[in-house]
């Protein structure tokens, strides 16, 4: 084992990347994490290199020059977006991870991160507490995707022994970054809405519960994995984590303690099929025994995070986050 950890942060202009890399920075050190994405942003702080992740030269290339030890590879896409075109979806999704999963071998990478998702599971699986070993007929290309690439980290772990580690998300909801292309991005683009006082339109149904979780579990909950003693990892697929279960409704009337007048429409999609799919709630008795996972934020906590944070962005005129629909 190489002595100096050296993080790669694949796909670090998403949703997670964007809050996941300064939680690396903050543990191991700004000089030791190096992000990675198709183009640059502004305002990234740190090590960037830009890089598409279909191509391995250039991901190898950046594991030796940077001795990099973990890899976290976060590009994928989401299950929304990924049905404009599935075959892409597929080749993308699966590409990447590939390259991942073959760079990591050849390098004797330390640790990976292979995030999977709710996506996992469809009609056959049971819809409350869904269990880990679930039956998997996800009903999306990224969930397929997913499922297919779970199974790629336990082969390459049994095969070569490669340690990769891999939580199944709920919709994630933070103030710090925006979702592009999921089921599940109403849950942060309501708060938007609110906070800047307009109406709503909601591509789900009112009463459509999945589960969800806060930006803040969900990178606890990545960094407890990833810390945790590789002999408490008895899931080589992909592990179950809950945060909270709620309806579009839901969110509602807990925004509309703050802001009573909110007004919101529902005008279901195609993405209410994607949803109606998935979970309500998730059983995640295997993360609490294993690594000790424990969610923190509930509706109310997270409604109320939501609301002051971004109250605080667009005061100091962060309007540049554009709250797009899909
Ligand atoms: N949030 C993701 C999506 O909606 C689920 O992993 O696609």
């Amino acid at each position: 084992m190489k002595s100096q950890t050296k993080i790669l942060v694949i796909g670090a202009n998403g949703q997670l990347g964007t809050v996941l890399i300064g939680a690396l920075q903050k543990k191991y050190g700004v000089e030791n994490v190096v992000g990675s994405d198709l183009t640059r942003k502004d305002n990234f702080y740190g090590i960037f290199e830009i890089a598409d992740a279909t191509h391995q030269d250039r991901i190898q290339e950046l594991v030796s020059k940077y001795q990099i030890t973990q890899i976290y590879h976060l590009a994928a896409i989401l299950s929304a977006r990924g049905e404009e075109n599935p075959l892409q979806t597929w080749e993308i999704n699966m590409k990447t991870l590939f390259v991942v999963l073959e760079v990591s071998r050849r390098n004797a990478i330390d640790k990976v991160f292979y995030p999977s998702s709710i996506a996992v599971f469809g009609n056959d699986a049971p819809l409350h507490q869904t269990p880990n070993n679930a039956y998997l007929n996800p009903a999306t290309v990224y969930g397929m995707s997913k499922a297919a690439g779970e199974n790629w980290a336990q082969y390459y772990f049994e095969r070569y022994g490669l340690d990769v580690r891999s939580i199944r998300y709920p919709g994630v909801i933070g103030y710090q970054s925006l979702p592009g292309g999921g089921t599940t991005d109403y849950a942060v683009a309501i708060y938007h809405k609110a906070v800047l006082h307009e109406e709503f339109t909601c591509f789900l149904e009112k009463d459509t519960t999945l589960p969800m979780i806060f930006m803040a579990d969900t990178i606890r909950a990545t960094l407890e994995l990833m810390d945790a003693p590789k002999e408490r990892i008895k899931t080589r697929t992909s592990y179950n984590i809950a945060g909270v279960s709620f309806s579009p409704i839901e969110v509602v009337q807990e925004i509309r303690k703050l802001y009573p007048e909110f007004k919101v429409n529902f005008i279901p999609d195609f993405r209410q099929d994607i949803a109606a799919s998935w979970p309500k709630s998730i059983d995640d008795s295997a993360a609490a025994r294993d690594w000790g996972w424990k969610p923190e934020y509930d509706l109310k906590m997270i409604t109320q995070t939501m609301i002051q944070k971004l109250k605080e962005k667009y005061k100091t005129g962060s309007r540049n986050l554009e709250i797009s629909p899909c």
